[in-house]
This record gives C-alpha cells, structure tokens and sequence, in this order.
C-alpha cells in the first residue's frame, strides 16, 4: 500500500524512526512544534509549528493525504498526544504512539513521586535548598514561587529573556550526558535535590544514575494523563505495524 506518514516529533526516537522510515524509501514527513532554536538536522521533510487544535490537525491530515500518523512526542507533551488522538478518530486515519517506558525506581533510589509541576513546586515549599531543576524552559516560571532556592537548570537554548529565578546557574547543553558527568556537575554545584519529568528512555537518564550513585533525593514528576491508543516502545515495534497492521483503527 502507499504510505504518507506524519510523525509528530520534537524526540530522539521520532528522528530514529525517520531516519528507519527514510531508509525504505516511504514518504514522511516529521513535525516540529518549533520550540528549539536550533533543531537537529533531521532525516526527513519537515514542518514546524502547531497545527491549531483538533480541527487543525484533522485538516492537515486530509489536505495532506496522511494515511498513518505516529505520535512520538516527548511523553510530556501531553496536550499534542491528546489532539491526535481525537483528530485520527474523527478523520479515521490509524494512530501509533512510539513512547518511552517510564523509568521504575531501584534500589537505592530515594524519589518522591508528585502528579503535576504544581505539585513539584508545592513540594519545595521549604528551607533554601540545591536545586537542579531539569525539565526544560517551559515549566520555570512555575518555579517563581520557591525563590529561596538555588537553581541548576540545564537548556538545550540560552535564555532569551531574564529567568523567573532569582538564583539560577544556567548551562546549555542538548546531551547525551553520562551519569559521571552529572555526578560531577552536581558535586560541583552542591546540589542537594534533583527535579525531574518521569521522561523515561536513556537520554535524560543519566542525573537520576548520578543522584542514586550520590544518595540524592528525587523529586518525580508522573507522566500526564492521555487517552488509550496503540502503544509501542521501539523504532522496531513501529515498523512492524507499518508493515502488518497499520490499517486498524482501535486501541
Ligand atoms: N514537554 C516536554 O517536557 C518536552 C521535552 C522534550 C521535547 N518535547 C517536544 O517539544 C514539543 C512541544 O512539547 P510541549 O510539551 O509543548 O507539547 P504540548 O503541550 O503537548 O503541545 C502544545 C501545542 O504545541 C503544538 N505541538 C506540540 N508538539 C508538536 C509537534 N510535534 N508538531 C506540531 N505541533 C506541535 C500543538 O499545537 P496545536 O494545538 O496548534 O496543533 C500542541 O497543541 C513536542 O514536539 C515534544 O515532543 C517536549
């Protein structure tokens, strides 16, 4: 059958599937919500920016003929998750998510679970503490609350405007990192409390390696809720249902 593939992206896994796509020879094209300066060089035409919403979505998937679609955001980008979700319903075009597992705690963990960035910032509702706060540059402003504590933060672009944090260290840096690097940083800055998104996969790892190996607490944030879909956890598991069931509709 012919493919003309939308891959919602913004991941290292979406540009690994679009190179894997790329390599037999289907059509895609990869979609960017535009929120990094400098995206990487990816492997197959793109588009940047919103679609505008469900209806939004469901247009392009028409004008544009899309006959699957593969939602490998980032876990968090929840809001994404759930617009393809209706938008593949109502234009009956089939939906695969390519997601990370979750990251389970280990022995020597000491993290404690919070739902939502409300939750994590009620959480250091406290004495001054050695933040590194890595969850990317959206979710800082909601960090405002908490000015007593210093903040480590790690971006993949240098800020454009002055940070909501009064006292902030900012280093950017896109990774992979290593749990020696990080457990460096750490000791270097003194950090005494990491924060992090339950993002899952190998790239944003490495600090929570680096806080259990430092006896660091944890502060997890829980993946936002999204509707049941089709769910696989490898480039390999998309490309099997390309090739043999990516006409079903269900979830
Ligand atoms: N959230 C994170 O922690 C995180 C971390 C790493 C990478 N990312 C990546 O950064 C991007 C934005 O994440 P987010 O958390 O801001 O998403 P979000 O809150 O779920 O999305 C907000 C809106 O941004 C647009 N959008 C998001 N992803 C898009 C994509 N791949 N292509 C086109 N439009 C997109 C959509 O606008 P319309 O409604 O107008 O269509 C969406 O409704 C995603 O591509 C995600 O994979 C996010």
């Amino acid at each position: 059958m012919t493919r003309n593939l939308l891959i919602l992206g913004g991941t290292l896994e979406a540009r690994e599937l679009g190179a894997a796509i790329a390599a037999r020879g289907w059509q895609g094209t990869l979609s960017l919500a535009g929120r990094v300066e400098r995206p990487l060089r990816q492997p197959l035409p793109q588009r940047v920016g919103g679609f505008g919403g469900v209806e939004g979505l469901r247009s392009y998937l028409r004008d544009n003929a899309i006959t699957h679609v593969i939602d490998a955001t980032h876990p968090f980008a929840a809001q994404m998750s759930r617009n393809a979700v209706a938008a593949c319903s109502a234009a009956r075009v089939p939906l695969l998510a390519l997601s990370r597992a979750p990251w389970v705690a280990q022995e020597g963990d000491l993290w404690v679970h919070v739902a939502d960035i409300p939750g994590a910032v009620a959480a250091l509702d406290g004495a001054p503490r050695r933040v590194m706060l890595a969850i990317g540059r959206q979710n800082l402003p909601a960090f405002a609350a908490c000015p007593q504590h210093f903040y480590l933060l790690r971006l993949v672009d240098a800020p454009s405007a002055p940070l909501p944090l009064p006292r902030a260290h900012v280093i950017v840096d896109r990774g992979p990192f290593t749990a020696e690097q990080d457990q460096a940083l750490m000791a270097a800055h003194q950090i005494d409390l990491i924060i992090s998104k339950n993002a899952g996969g190998t790239g944003a790892y490495a600090k929570i390696i680096a806080a259990r190996q430092l006896g660091l607490p944890v502060i997890m944030i829980d993946r936002p809720h999204v509707p049941p879909r089709h769910e696989v956890h490898d480039v390999a598991g998309v490309m099997a249902w390309l090739d043999h069931a990516g006409t079903d509709l269900g979830v």
